[in-house]
């Protein structure tokens, strides 16, 4: 925690979209009149057919829902590219940053229309029709929010799966959400190295019966198999289909996509996002967060296959008319000036990151940002984990050389959009702090019992009203959608995440509460690894907890008690973590992999995780009673050989 404070700079305050005093009059309004409030930003969209209800929504069981604009009808699609057409079709709604230097692309909103309109009708084509699922496997290339807005075009529900999961990863999405077709590419590329998606796709296919069509986005030109009558290239599809595809009307609680993420328990949840109240919440906060005006160049750099990918590189921005760019590649390649060599080339005016890379940037030292110019950048953003003082201080004084104010935004896939961030124009910053609700944002912070904790406090971060951008089930499982997040708190939404606010009001997430873990900005279940784990022969039983991480912010640290007569060696450690790496992906590799004869149990046979978290944090003073244990001696072992990250 740090106490350091930076006043809003008298520029932002005076020409902000949202000031203080604007920022207090907007929050009161959408608490006490959602109605109003929500009525009037809900007509930044184009309605096919107005909404004349606004609000409709309980957290309560007898009566849970949870509805916004239900009546109205619109296109997301139509809303994030047609009507911007007849102002600013010749302008770039995306610029494309390829993984090395090198032929980059600018696609007009008119070029965009074209492209989404052919592919919605290649895959109308390839017999997808509304409410059919599309799985989109694709790296950073701009055919993926092609694809996106092509399904949104036609009402299809895209579930967008990133590049870095293993075959069984997106073939148990694939499954989950019965999609008919899949689009691809032969290779992506990142940091120079080659990722087999089709490859992938082949190997996840092989047990999903419900996909007959797979679209194949040539991008490296990479060999690669085409199976006869499924597959099809990407490019001789969109030939053939005509450039004029009408926007299907859609109700605003159509769904508009899925988002699988983890939770505590069980496989990835496909989170369901609709169309009406996403599209508002996604261009809301986009204009007011970043302060975003016509013209400026806005850079996400996260991948669209996370929800921060979808909401601001894609609907948020083009919503807004933006021009957004979308970077294929790494922080670090070909070296460590990459990102702010990107943002002077196309001037880029807000830019909007992780805390990882800037981690993994700043230890690298200061002349690899001071070398380039970074002028045009106005205003920077961090999203996706808590960010340390030492990385916020970096971002502002070495990057933003002290004129760019810093949005830390607090949000999930859950909640669509921005929930908690400082806005430019209105908020002091404080290192660390994701600062002051957005508008219809109710937090209330609790206690384990539910109490409510008043005033400068700490515990666990409920949403005590919906808000439009919110998530409205678990695909599949609506059941799964009230159990998880509605009945620890009844009533209320519990977020995950623990929460300090401080005397001025001020709300900073301590991360999450439960056995999610966050690894570099990557969501991941500790119950999903563990149960990659037991799945190899040779493994009996195993745990998984965070531990800090000086670039990821939390690492992995997996316990693993090996079946009877295996040897724990330096080989079947490497295994292991092969293992895991080809059963979910590359972002679950374990950083530790510690072989322990026994876990710590209570008598019932509930693994004791506080104990095996203290220990994977390196907090062993502080144990606390393990006289509870059916073994005690067990934790002996554990300290024993426990393993320090460097
Ligand atoms: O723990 C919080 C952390 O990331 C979690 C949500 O992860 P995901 O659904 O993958 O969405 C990430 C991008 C929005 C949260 O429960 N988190 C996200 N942003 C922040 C954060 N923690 C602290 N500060 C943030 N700005």
């Amino acid at each position: 925690m740090s106490d350091a404070i930076y006043p809003v700079p008298q520029e932002w305050s005076a020409n902000a979209k949202i000031d203080g005093a604007r920022y207090e009059a907007l929050y009161a309004e959408a608490a006490n009149d959602p109605d109003s409030f929500w009525r009037r930003e809900a007509r930044r969209l184009d309605w096919i057919k107005p909404f004349t209800k606004v609000k409709n929504t309980s957290f309560n069981e007898a009566d849970f829902g949870i509805k916004w604009f239900e009546d109205g009808e619109l296109n997301v699609a139509a809303n994030c590219i047609d009507r911007h057409l007849a102002e600013r079709a010749d302008e770039v709604a995306i610029i494309w940053e390829p993984d090395s230097p090198g032929a980059e692309r600018r696609i007009t909103y008119r070029e965009l229309h074209e492209e989404v309109s052919r592919l919605a009708n290649a895959l109308k084509a390839n017999g997808v029709g509304k409410g059919d699922r599309v799985t989109i496997y694709l790296p950073m290339i701009p055919h993926a929010a092609f694809a996106m807005l092509a399904c949104a075009r036609i009402g299809a529900i895209h579930s967008v799966v990133f590049g870095g999961f293993s075959p069984d990863s997106l073939g148990g999405r694939i499954e989950d959400c019965d999609s008919k077709l899949v689009i691809t590419a032969d290779e992506g590329l990142r940091g120079g190295k080659r990722v087999p998606l089709k490859a992938n796709v082949d190997e996840a296919l092989k047990n999903c019966g419900s996909v007959s069509k797979v679209l194949v986005v040539r991008h490296t030109g990479g060999t690669i198999a085409m199976q006869d009558g499924r597959d099809i290239w990407y490019d001789e599809a969109i030939a053939a289909a005509s450039p004029d595809c009408p926007a299907e009307p859609m109700n605003a609680e159509d769904p508009l996509f899925i988002l699988y993420t983890s939770g505590s328990t069980g496989k990835p949840k496909g989170v369901l996002h609709t169309s009406g109240g996403y599209l508002v919440w996604a261009s809301m906060t986009h204009e007011y967060v970043f302060d975003y005006r016509p013209g400026d160049i806005f850079w996400c750099a996260a991948d669209v296959g996370w929800v921060t990918g979808h909401t601001y590189v894609v609907y948020g921005a083009l919503a807004n008319g933006a021009t957004t760019v979308m970077f294929e590649g790494v922080p670090n390649h070909p070296d460590f000036s990459r990102f702010w060599q990107i943002v002077d080339k196309y001037q880029v005016n807000i830019f909007y990151g992780a805390p990882t890379a800037l981690r993994a940037l700043m230890r690298e030292g200061d002349e690899w940002v001071k070398k380039t110019s970074r002028k045009s950048l106005r205003l920077l953003g961090s999203v996706g984990e808590p960010i340390n003082p030492e990385a916020w201080e970096w971002y502002y004084h070495v990057v933003g050389e002290e004129r760019c104010p810093i949005v830390d935004t607090w949000w999930q896939t859950e909640t669509g959009g921005t929930m908690m961030t400082p806005l430019p124009g209105a908020t002091p910053l404080k290192p660390g702090s994701a600062a002051i609700p957005m508008f219809g944002v109710k937090p209330q912070i609790v206690d384990a019992d539910g109490k409510v904790l008043d005033g400068a406090t700490d515990g666990n971060l409920c949403i005590t009203d919906s808000w439009p951008g919110q998530m409205r089930t678990v695909w599949g499982d609506h059941e799964r959608f009230f159990q998880t997040y509605f009945t620890t708190y009844p009533g209320k939404y519990f977020t995950g995440d623990g929460c300090r606010r401080d005397a001025d009001g001020y709300y900073w997430i301590t991360g999450r509460v439960d056995d999610v873990i966050n690894v570099s900005g990557h969501r991941m279940g500790t119950a999903e690894i563990e149960s990659a784990l037991v799945a190899h022969a040779k493994v009996a039983e195993a745990a998984v907890v965070g531990m800090p991480h000086p670039l990821k912010g939390q690492g992995i640290y997996a316990y693993v008690t090996l079946n009877a007569h295996e040897e724990p060696t330096e080989e079947l450690r490497r295994e292991l973590i092969q293992w895991v790496r080809h059963e979910i992906g590359p972002i679950a590799t374990p950083d530790v992999i510690q072989f322990a004869p026994a876990l710590p149990k209570t008598r019932s046979g509930k693994i004791m995780r506080r104990i095996l978290r203290k220990i994977a944090e390196d907090d062993i003073g502080n144990l606390g009673d393990i006289s509870t244990l059916a073994d005690p001696s067990v934790v002996d072992h554990l300290l024993e050989h426990r393993q320090l990250v460097a």
